[in-house]
């Protein structure tokens, strides 16, 4: 069997020191706790290298029956431009269904490709990474009791309930801060604890102060290195990041599929949980 007749599968849980070796190969870190995050949660697809290892990736991750998130689109580099990336995006978002409203955050080498596949540009981030000294203020930590006003404000602000993404999200409160009015909660973001950083997302908020208190919040209290991708455009929340210790840089352009609109009030949502997950 040559490359080009190597079907498109669905790989298990077993593969991931080869979907590891692929990252690698396009020089991605190798993150084992976000693949296997999206194993959990998601749908993961390859196509394997008849001389071993896999050739491509692509994951599709639901959330509720309105949305589809697609990440990890992989192709190694010696098979570049012979069709595997359309090969393994298009099982990708058969796989998301036609019902769905399906995004996901675009690379520079990604862009074209997609745009082939009928996706657009709907905006973007930009990537801050860097450290903040602990104890430098911010938002407090969630207690218990704010569990169902963050779901609440989750729903509202991406538009679909999106269990059980959240409720991994939410697992270890020591990680999640919120802002609130009295009872209700107006903000929140988490940290998700990873090989190399504490990834900063999903941020929410009702403005950039906010989302700034938030941020300095979840980065103070992490053990090292953080990042957040910030929506792009928010110039003021940008410069106070990088005062804070988080410099920005270039990131990834936000695609929808075909002629939809993400629903939800997405004015609130300064960072996405991540590019994998929206
Ligand atoms: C992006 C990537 C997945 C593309 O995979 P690929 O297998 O080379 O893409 P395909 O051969 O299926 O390309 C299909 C079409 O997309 C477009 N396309 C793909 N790569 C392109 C590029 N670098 N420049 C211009 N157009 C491109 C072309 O229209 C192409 O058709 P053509 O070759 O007949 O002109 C691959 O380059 C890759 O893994 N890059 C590193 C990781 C990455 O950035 N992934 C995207 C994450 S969002």
């Amino acid at each position: 069997m040559t490359i080009i007749d190597a079907p498109v599968r669905e790989l298990t849980v077993d593969d991931l020191p080869k979907c590891l070796d692929l990252a690698r190969d396009r020089e991605w870190p190798a993150e084992a706790a976000k693949w296997l995050l999206l194993f959990d949660l998601g749908e993961v697809f390859g196509i394997d290298d008849p001389a071993g290892g896999l050739a491509a990736t692509a994951i599709v991750t639901h959330q509720g029956e309105e949305l589809a998130a697609i990440s990890m689109v992989l192709v190694a580099a010696r098979f570049n431009r012979r069709g595997l990336g359309r090969r393994v995006m298009t099982r990708a978002l058969a796989a998301a269904g036609a019902d769905r409203t399906t995004f996901l955050y675009a690379t520079e080498l990604g862009r074209p490709l997609y745009e082939t596949l009928g996706f657009r540009a709907a905006g973007g981030v930009e990537t801050h990474t860097g450290t903040c000294p602990n104890g430098s203020g911010g938002a407090r930590t969630a207690p218990a009791a704010d569990v169902p006003g963050i779901r609440a404000l989750d729903a509202e602000v991406i538009g679909v309930e999106r269990r059980p993404l959240l409720d991994r999200l939410l697992g270890d409160l020591a990680n999640v801060c919120v802002v609130a009015d009295g009872d209700r909660v107006t903000g929140y973001a988490v940290g998700t604890p990873g090989e190399t950083y504490t990834m900063i997302g999903p941020v929410v908020a009702d403005d950039p102060a906010a989302a700034r208190s938030l941020i300095r919040g979840v980065a103070s209290r992490a053990p090292g290195s953080v990042r957040v991708d910030l929506r792009a455009g928010e110039a003021e929340l940008s410069g106070w990041l990088a005062a804070d210790g988080l410099p920005g840089r270039s990131g990834a352009t936000l695609m929808v599929h075909g002629d939809r609109v993400l629903p939800g009030d997405r004015t609130r949502l300064y960072a996405p949980i991540g590019p994998a997950l929206g």
